[in-house]
């Protein structure tokens, strides 16, 4: 796993060039984003869109998926996955939405939705590049800690630390907080092509090392892409802290 420390500033950037050169080599790859603030606090969307506004980045027939969506709550729902897509990158370029699966938090049937998200992924080739985010306590996407992980896009529990974690999202209020989610399972996520996980913040140094460095367990599936043989690991200094 190869492990890169950027300056704060350059890791928008960074990651732009490897999307850009993910979309340049493949004009129909798979792109699996992440939410959460660390895109946001690197500014890699606002990179992306920088640049798909400026001609040098196209990303028009390329496939999109988001790896997970809150259950319980519509898509235009303030808080959920697909309203913060379309508001941080989707609404600013030129990408039609029959080329994106995002999961609907309000499908009828979510183990179907699970299923439909697989079949997305399947059908378009494979995940070529996927950008992931880790949680304070080491889930990806939302694969949770458990004593055993599911293979495929599952109906997972939102652990208690997260959904604390979220509350001021949702009015400071612990019950209106989601309690479970649609994800991808850990073999969707080991079988991405390429894989960049994205940590800043000091308060992300401890899982960071735990993840880097700890023995592999289920119970922090961080340290799983360990075994991934295109992973690498973008971090800011203070998330590399503890490293
Ligand atoms: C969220 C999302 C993940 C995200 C992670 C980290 O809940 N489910 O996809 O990567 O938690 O979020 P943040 O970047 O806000 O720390």
């Amino acid at each position: 796993m190869k492990v890169h420390i950027l300056p704060l500033e350059h890791i928008g950037p960074y990651i732009a060039d490897q999307v850009t050169h993910t979309a340049s080599a493949k004009p129909e790859a798979l792109i699996a984003w992440t939410t959460g603030n660390t895109p946001l606090r690197t500014g890699i969307y606002r990179e992306l869109i920088a640049r798909e506004q400026a001609n040098g980045l196209d990303l028009s027939s390329c496939w999109f998926v988001n790896p997970d969506e809150q259950i319980g709550i519509p898509r235009a729902h303030e808080e959920s996955y697909y309203t913060y897509m379309k508001r941080h990158f989707f609404d600013h370029i030129r990408h039609s939405e029959d080329r994106r699966f995002i999961p609907d938090g309000a499908a009828a049937d979510a183990a179907a939705e699970c299923e439909r998200m697989e079949q997305f992924i399947e059908d378009h080739g494979g995940i070529d590049y996927q950008l992931v985010g880790i949680g304070i306590n080491g889930h990806i996407c939302f694969i949770e800690p458990a004593a055993s992980l599911p293979a495929r896009c599952f109906v997972t529990d939102i652990a208690d630390v997260n959904r604390r974690l979220y509350a001021p999202l949702f009015g400071g209020k612990l019950e209106d907080v989601p309690e479970t989610a649609i994800t991808f399972g850990w073999g969707t996520v080991m079988k991405s092509r390429r894989i960049s996980l994205v940590a800043v913040g000091k308060d992300k140094a401890e899982i960071v090392a735990r993840a880097l460095l700890g023995p592999i367990t289920t119970e922090l599936p961080a340290t799983l892409l360990q075994l991934h043989p295109n992973a690498e690991i973008v971090l800011d200094e203070a998330a590399a802290a503890l490293y």
